[in-house]
């Protein structure tokens, strides 16, 4: 069986990391039913700190194709990548396209792969937002309908599809949990204190880069006055994605000495600052989860997450933008007494779970 992997954004990284884990486990123990894996990194996260060091802490496998195309508009870079994948797929004729997640890479990778008959596999299928506004939104939701196998991470993703009318589609849909949580299992010994944080300090760890944040000034200023106040109580580290940085300098947004902003971090250095953070606030999908994972309660400075089981478990506090929210709700939090030990997203083995239903599909 041949795969194709297509990612290109820092979290799918993360994501494809697992499941290759799981085919060369599949490889060791079947050797004459082997699969296949090929790389395709679309060149969407190109930054050393935002791709490549993902690839080396991670030992995933090096892309066999690389397609450099970023810094686009949406409609430029998913089409070339459209354009650039089909070219791919004609020459390597995979079984199946693997996609993840809800970037331009997945919605391109699934488009090309479908439209030649390709069987199309999508993991963390079936979340919402429920805000076609979000460029997310309508990726997750083109790249479900159009996928033959759908690997979703929990209850809540099965039930948006059925609601959906999936239970009329010839589309397989699997209960698999969360690659992220296989991931930050298997990772946590090798957590890495990122050289630019003192050993011993006490900090909440922030991260902002969601478009919808990150490209409206009142709401960049509102959530960064937030911060600069609850630095004012206790140090926020703050790693910042490339759009942020971008975007701060054209708004002309300055941060003071309490909020420590440092370069985006690998994925053990994460792991480091999840596992010894206060607590965290957060416009990131993924890092929602992971500080359930680790134990810290989170603030999601968005209007809604995919992740409601979350909010319903009392460990997340949906905030939106606005800067009095942000700061009455951390204050809140921490005076709290919030439990952590609800299992939410599988036991650590949907690597595994979702290479045995793509051998048995
Ligand atoms: C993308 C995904 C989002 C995901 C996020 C993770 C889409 C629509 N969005 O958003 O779902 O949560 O990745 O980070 O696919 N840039 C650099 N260096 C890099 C990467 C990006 O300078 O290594 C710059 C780009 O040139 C661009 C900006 O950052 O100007 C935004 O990058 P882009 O890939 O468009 O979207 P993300 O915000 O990263």
């Amino acid at each position: 069986m041949k795969i194709i992997t297509i990612v290109g954004a820092r979290p799918q990284f993360v994501k494809a990391a697992v499941v290759s884990r799981a085919i060369e486990e599949h490889n060791s123990k079947n050797q004459d039913n082997l699969i296949q894996e090929l790389i395709v990194h679309t060149g969407q996260h190109f930054d050393e700190n935002m791709s490549d060091v993902f690839f080396e802490q991670m030992n995933i496998p090096k892309p066999h194709y690389h397609l450099e195309i970023n810094s686009l508009t949406h409609g430029a870079m998913t089409g070339r990548m459209i354009e650039k994948i089909e070219a791919v797929l004609i020459k390597e004729k995979p079984d199946w396209v693997l996609v993840y997640g809800d970037t331009n890479s997945t919605i391109a990778g699934a488009l090309a792969a479908k439209k030649m008959h390709i069987k199309v596999a999508h993991v963390e299928a079936g979340l919402r937002s429920f805000n076609m506004r979000m460029p997310e939104e309508v990726n997750r939701i083109l790249t479900d309908r159009i996928s033959d196998i759908l690997f979703c991470p929990t209850e809540t993703a099965i039930t948006n599809l059925k609601n959906e009318g999936f239970d009329a589609i010839d589309i397989k849909r699997v209960q698999c949990g969360d690659v992220m949580y296989d991931a930050a299992m298997y990772y946590t010994e090798r957590s890495t204190k990122p050289d630019a944080i003192a050993e011993g300090s006490d900090f909440v760890l922030s991260t902002i880069h969601r478009q919808e944040n990150t490209d409206d000034k009142a709401k960049l200023v509102s959530i960064f006055e937030a911060l600069e106040e609850i630095a004012k109580q206790q140090k926020v580290v703050l790693p910042l994605h490339p759009r942020t940085t971008k975007k701060l300098q054209n708004f002309g947004i300055e941060t003071s000495a309490n909020i420590q902003v440092i370069e985006p971090v690998g994925y053990f250095e994460m792991i480091w600052l999840l596992s010894n953070c206060k607590s965290v606030i957060t416009d990131s999908g993924g890092l929602q989860k992971e500080a359930f994972f680790f134990d810290k309660p989170c603030i999601t400075v968005r209007e809604e997450t995919e992740w409601v089981e979350l909010l319903h478990n009392k460990v997340n506090f949906l905030v939106g933008s606005d800067k009095k929210k942000i700061i009455d709700t951390f204050n809140h939090v921490n005076t709290m007494n919030i439990d952590f030990s609800m299992n939410l997203y599988g036991t650590g083995n949907t690597g595994a779970l979702i290479v045995e239903q793509l051998v048995k599909a």
